[in-house]
């Protein structure tokens, strides 16, 4: 089996299966009691803040758990209600856990707008300042698309912002993990972050924050997370986590050489199949992604051929694979419908082999002829 769908979710790595085990056996304490039992997982917990803090070089004190992707750009979002500014920007290529929260957001009065993208995939300055208006409270522009793996250049972009006293929000999940993420040097206020995209667990997730960005809880209860997100935590995963993110920062160099020449192998391997379209191959891109467009294939049946062949792939973003529509990314990047709906996402791991990718490039070749 060749598991080629590592955007969707990456194989959870044993080092991380070994560090949850204890805090789903023998360590079952709350970190809120004051006792040994609370004072031995609270460590714990902490010790994993500090280790997904490492990964993004902040403070500790600037991590807030959450239940995922997902819910951190919920949450990042929902300070865009405290802003007395009304008007809200998005990139035209954001996942649907930024893009739907917003789309909700203009049921109770705010007006939004979607930064439009290039033919790559690509956000510029003058796109973001043709649409800044002086009501203007909040941007969300993701770090790296799931579909495509077009890294935006953010840092302009938040800072751009920052003059305006506009909080950014960037959605970090597919970019850490895969190249150097630092909060600081992205000039945002806030960023989002999940544990099973980097071989981690799934259901974990956080929240970078600047600190003073006013924060809005989603739901109310007990103090967790600095009243942030209240909720007893959900230990073994964020200690998952915790060892996922400090795996990420030791091995970060080793894993992108790797995946990147994977990459290399795979995108020269498809290279002669007639017909055949790499989705951004200009832009600045993941060294894990390669979308791939095939004239007059239908995606979804080419991704079952694939499957009964013993290979995982995806067809445009996988939390979206119920549908039949074309990816709304690639439509926000001017791609034909039907070109679109041919669509297969190629994304590696560090599991992946040159072999898996060779195997992979016959495969392919035989199904397409
Ligand atoms: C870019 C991006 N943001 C957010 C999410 C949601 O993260 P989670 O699955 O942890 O909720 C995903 C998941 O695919 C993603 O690719």
């Amino acid at each position: 089996m060749i598991y080629f769908d590592n955007n969707a979710t990456t194989p959870i790595d044993t080092a991380v299966v070994e560090a949850m085990q204890p805090f789903l056996t023998t360590f079952h304490g709350n970190p809120s009691s004051l006792h040994r039992h609370g004072r031995v997982v609270k460590t714990a917990v902490e010790q994993a803040r500090q280790q997904v803090a490492d990964l993004v070089k902040v403070n500790p004190d600037q991590v807030v758990f959450t239940s995922g992707g997902t819910e951190a750009n919920n949450l990042c979002i929902a300070s865009a209600i405290s802003s007395k500014k009304h008007h809200i920007l998005f990139g035209a290529t954001e996942h649907p856990s930024v893009s739907e929260p917003i789309r909700h957001l203009s049921s109770s009065g705010f007006i939004i707008d979607e930064l439009p993208v290039n033919k790559e995939g690509g956000l510029n300055e003058e796109v973001l300042k043709n649409s800044l208006r002086a009501e203007t409270g909040f941007i969300s522009v993701m770090h790296a698309n799931n579909e495509t793996g077009v890294i935006q250049d953010i840092a302009p972009l938040a800072s751009l912002a920052q003059e305006m006293g506009v909080i950014f929000h960037t959605d970090a999940v597919q970019s850490i993990g895969k190249m150097a993420v630092e909060f600081n040097s992205l000039n945002v206020n806030l960023m989002s972050v999940s544990g099973h995209k980097i071989y981690g667990p799934k259901g974990v997730g956080a929240i970078i924050h600047d600190r003073k960005t006013p924060l809005e809880p989603l739901f109310y209860g007990g103090g967790q997370e600095n009243q942030i997100r209240p909720g007893t935590e959900n230990v073994a995963s964020i200690v998952g986590f915790g060892q996922a993110a400090q795996l990420a920062s030791e091995l970060l160099e080793d894993r992108s050489k790797h995946l990147l020449a994977l990459q290399k192998s795979l995108e020269q391997g498809i290279s002669d199949i007639s017909g055949l379209t790499i989705v951004s191959s200009e832009a600045e891109r993941l060294p894990n992604t390669s979308q791939i467009l095939l004239d007059s294939v239908d995606g979804e049946m080419l991704l079952m051929q694939l499957d009964q062949r013993g290979v995982a792939v995806s067809s445009g973003s996988a939390c979206s694979s119920q549908s039949k529509a074309p990816s709304p990314v690639l439509k926000a990047m001017c791609v034909p419908d039907k070109l679109a709906l041919s669509a297969i996402r190629v994304s590696l791991g560090q599991q992946n082999t040159l072999q898996e990718v060779s195997d992979f490039v016959s495969i392919l070749k035989e199904i397409v002829a």
